[in-house]
């Protein structure tokens, strides 16, 4: 890949989905999209660069982007914001939404779906505090491929292995050829939507909790700036935003202040 090429694909990444690619990433974009230039046919790079430059359609660009997002993520990740989420989010919003009893929660980004599935699940295990409540949950991703397997809800036998309780799978999947399913159930509670997080989100309304895990390191520090200003006027004041366990608000937004529950902290808007 020649340099002028490089450049213009990082260029064409951080515009099409905010993924900021310094040099250190030749490597990786190039191994990366390699692979969509063959699954085309193109015969060289170059023309895959000028089909790209010159000719780009929508189904190009979600290739692309496709290619250069990494969908890594699991059942229950790191743990600790779901059992916070159990012992002491949920607890408090049931006190404080009974009177209204409606829950709506955004698990942004949420690649292939397990976070989703897990929020829904420790949800649903909750029915003695949350039957009856209007419960909508939002998944989003940019990518249509892991939007696609969320919407199916199968997964293999070694992706549950990864964090699912077997509790939980017992109760929530049924056993099929290729793996696990979930039930019906679990997957009625929630939508999947594709949706870019640069896009604006002013009309999806006020959420009681917006998870945001594990996309914001793709991003330069103004965009995550831009990014979480806007989702702090889309969070209920009583409600709580979630990042990954090794990110932080702090250096990059004071809209939020932050709420700690032992190891696992969370933020409210001010
Ligand atoms: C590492 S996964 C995180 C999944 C899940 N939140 C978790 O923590 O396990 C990152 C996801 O962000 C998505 N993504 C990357 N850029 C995005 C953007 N601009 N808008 C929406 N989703 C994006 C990718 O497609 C990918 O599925």
């Amino acid at each position: 890949m020649q340099q002028e090429e490089f450049l213009f694909f990082c260029d064409f990444i951080k515009k099409k989905a905010g993924i900021h690619l310094d040099n250190s990433k030749e490597y990786l974009v190039q191994a990366r999209l390699d692979d969509v230039s063959k699954s085309l046919g193109c015969p060289t790079f170059t023309d895959f660069y000028r089909r790209v430059k010159f000719n780009s359609t929508p189904d190009l660009t979600d290739k692309i982007i496709e290619a250069m997002t990494t969908p890594e993520t699991c059942f229950f990740r790191d743990t600790s914001p779901f059992d916070a989420l159990k012992n002491h989010l949920l607890p408090e919003l049931f006190e404080k939404k009974k009177d209204i009893k409606s829950l709506r929660i955004w698990s942004a980004a949420s690649s292939t779906g397990q976070e989703a599935y897990s929020i829904a699940m420790t949800l649903r295990d909750m029915q003695d505090m949350f039957g009856g409540w209007y419960i909508h949950i939002m998944s989003t991703d940019i990518s249509n491929r892991v939007l696609k397997i969320a919407r199916s809800g199968k997964y293999s036998q070694f992706e549950v292995s990864r964090g699912m309780p077997v509790n939980l799978l017992s109760k929530y999947f049924q056993k099929t050829d290729g793996g696990w399913a979930v039930d019906d159930k679990i997957k009625r509670m929630v939508e999947f939507r594709k949706f870019n997080l640069f896009d604006t989100f002013v009309n999806f309304g006020t959420f009681d909790l917006i998870f945001c895990r594990n996309v914001l390191i793709y991003f330069t520090t103004a965009d995550k700036k831009n990014i979480l200003d806007r989702m702090a006027s889309n969070l209920d004041k009583r409600g709580h935003l979630i990042l990954g366990s090794t990110e932080t608000i702090f250096g990059i937004t004071d809209k939020y202040t932050k709420k700690s529950y032992g190891r696992f902290a969370s933020y409210q808007i001010k």
